[in-house]
């Protein structure tokens, strides 16, 4: 059920655009629903889709399309590692690689402890630093070979304790 409080973020979205369209919001509130719950739910689709009148296969959609968005419950730091072309072209298959055993996990796989999920992404939009990724959606990184995979995951877990 969401919060009085998400409720007032969702309305401070939703007063960005005019009355009849509010589901313009859909994004930012998607967003939101992220940062407080960490994903989004099938059930937190239905409740986004309630508050902003529009159907859940709507705002389905939407989380389907943006891979930002979580379908399923991360690590606390998620390590997304671009393997489109440029990038594949400088290593990148090699990052997700190197990083996936680092951890011990598939691709698309959270570490046993739930610190760390580990997936690919579609470009980041900085192809001339591959191999490229980010950390958590907010903190882009270049140039990640393998010893700045190994010194990146060192400070995390360092960082964690
Ligand atoms: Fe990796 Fe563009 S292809 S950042």
């Amino acid at each position: 059920m969401l919060s009085e409080q998400t409720k007032a973020r969702f309305d401070r979205e939703v007063a960005k655009y005019p009355a009849e369209q509010k589901q313009s919001a859909v994004m930012a509130c998607l967003s939101i629903i992220q940062q407080e719950r960490g994903w989004v739910s099938p059930e937190s689709e239905r409740e986004v889709a309630d508050y902003l009148g529009m159907p859940a296969i709507a705002v389905h959609e939407v989380v389907t399309f943006y891979n930002m968005y979580n379908q399923q419950p991360v690590g606390r730091y998620k390590l997304n590692v671009c393997t489109n072309l440029p990038c594949v072209l400088r290593n990148g298959q090699q990052a997700l690689q190197h990083l996936c055993e680092k951890l011990g996990v598939e691709n698309g796989g959270t570490t046993a402890d739930g610190l760390f999920t580990v997936q690919q992404c579609e470009c980041l939009g900085a192809c001339a630093d591959a191999p490229v990724m980010l950390v958590n959606d907010r903190q882009m990184l270049s140039y990640m070979g393998p010893d700045k995979l190994d010194e990146l995951v060192d400070t995390l877990k360092a960082q964690a304790k």
